[in-house]
């Protein structure tokens, strides 16, 4: 009797042993993954400034703003697209300066025509050498050799120089040039850009009325192969300056299922930091970005560049001004201070954003708006103002990835709130 119970708790013993083992295992895990649970605040915390459309305000004070597009001479009718289309959407009321830049002497025909488009406030610089170039300090036969070899591999635009020279100009020097100095907002463009909605108030007034520093419209997915050394490297300076964690940041990371110690060795892998978790690679599509410079000239975020630019990644591999701006946010604003224009209708290339048209929010009768005309149904829920597309082709470009980013500061729904 004693003999058959013996054995009978024997032959269990495995399975209990393995339990007893692995559970604390389990657990560590269960602990690190809540750690990197992003918290829903009860209010929603950024809503669109406007629901529909306004009557401009004309006559309001401005903020100290300047457009910037970085273009070149050859691409003169798609930068004039572009212009266009800003100019018919929001400038024509608001008038802020566009200021254009190019690594290149300006095309007397480029200049007379943009200057034209863009209602005489255009600006034409030219960026000076040095800040267009490889870094003193960096191997320039080894860098170029290593972009041929990166336009070989096929990974996107990684075999042009001046893409290159491009990332690293829009990631820290940008915000140093001398006839930027003067500016504290700048809206970027870029040729060959399509605004689908009538933009009717002050989008600079309204980011420093709530106190934002970055804007967004599109969210999306960073090539991997361009950038995989960028999170490891970002994450050390992130510790070496005891930068802590927020909600943003962790909306943007991957917490590892493997158990400690060996999620470690995860740390060999692409995208991963010192400690074997991930970087989504989320990140805020920044050719479209209204953002105030002085985030970008602030130590901390020069002493960040800084450093990446020490490891050559700009050059090394194909790191982009994106997903260094948007890591850099995610580290260094409060994520209140982050804002996503659901309400702008945007294009370029095949991603885009196009709301649907508030009901009852149209103002039919507005002179100032009698040329943002015809405007597709009004749909229940629409936030947009004579926007140009029907709402049926998904009202924004909505993705896992911009869900994901956008959870610090939308309330809770679902099963739990
Ligand atoms: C742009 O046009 C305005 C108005 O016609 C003019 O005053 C200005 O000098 C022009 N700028 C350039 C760079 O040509």
């Amino acid at each position: 009797m004693l003999l058959r119970r013996f054995k009978r708790a024997a032959r269990r013993l495995p399975f209990f042993l393995l339990l007893v083992t692995s559970a604390p295992f389990i657990l560590e895990v269960l602990i690190h993954i809540w750690r990197y649970k992003v918290p829903r605040p009860v209010a929603k915390l950024d809503p669109p400034f406007f629901t529909s459309c306004q009557e401009p305000d004309v006559a309001a004070e401005r903020e100290n703003a300047v457009f910037v597009m970085l273009a070149r001479n050859q691409e003169r009718v798609k930068a004039k697209k572009t212009i266009r289309s800003i100019e018919a959407h929001f400038n024509k009321w608001f008038n802020y300066p566009i200021l254009f830049l190019n690594d290149e002497p300006w095309d007397s025909r480029f200049v007379a025509e943009l200057n034209a488009t863009a209602g005489g406030r255009g600006i034409f610089e030219v960026i000076p050498k040095e800040q267009w170039t490889f870094p003193d300090w960096l191997d320039r036969d080894a860098a170029k050799k290593g972009i041929k070899e990166q336009g070989k591999a096929g990974t996107v635009h990684a075999g042009q120089e001046g893409y290159h020279h491009m990332c690293r100009f829009y990631s820290g020097k940008f915000y140093q040039l001398d006839v930027l100095q003067k500016y504290k907002w700048y809206w970027r463009l870029e040729p060959d850009v399509d605004f689908t909605c009538a933009i009717t108030y002050d989008p600079f007034v309204q980011m420093a009325k709530h106190k934002k520093v970055y804007g967004y419209t599109i969210a999306l997915w960073e090539v991997g192969r361009s950038c995989p050394s960028l999170f490891h490297a970002t994450t050390d300076w992130k510790e070496l300056r005891g930068v802590p964690s927020s909600s943003l940041w962790n909306a943007m990371m991957e917490a590892s299922w493997i158990p400690f110690p060996f999620r470690r060795f995860l740390s060999w892998i692409p995208h991963h930091d010192a400690y074997g978790d991930a970087w989504s690679l989320c990140h805020f599509w920044s050719n479209f970005e209204i953002a105030d410079m002085d985030f970008f000239r602030s130590e901390a975020y020069q002493d960040y560049f800084n450093y990446l630019d020490k490891k050559g990644g700009f050059y090394k591999e194909r790191w982009g001004d994106a997903a260094v701006h948007s890591l850099a946010i995610a580290m260094l604003a409060d994520p209140q201070q982050v804002h996503h224009f659901e309400d702008i209708g945007y294009r370029h290339a095949k991603f885009y954003q196009c709301p649907a048209n508030a009901p009852e929010g149209q103002i039919p009768g507005s002179s100032s708006l009698a040329k943002n005309k015809p405007w597709s149904p009004e749909i229940a829920g629409g936030i947009g103002c004579r926007c140009e597309c029907n709402g049926k082709k998904g009202r924004n470009y909505q993705t896992y990835c911009l869900d994901k980013l956008k959870q610090p500061n939308t309330p809770k729904t679902g099963w739990f709130s």
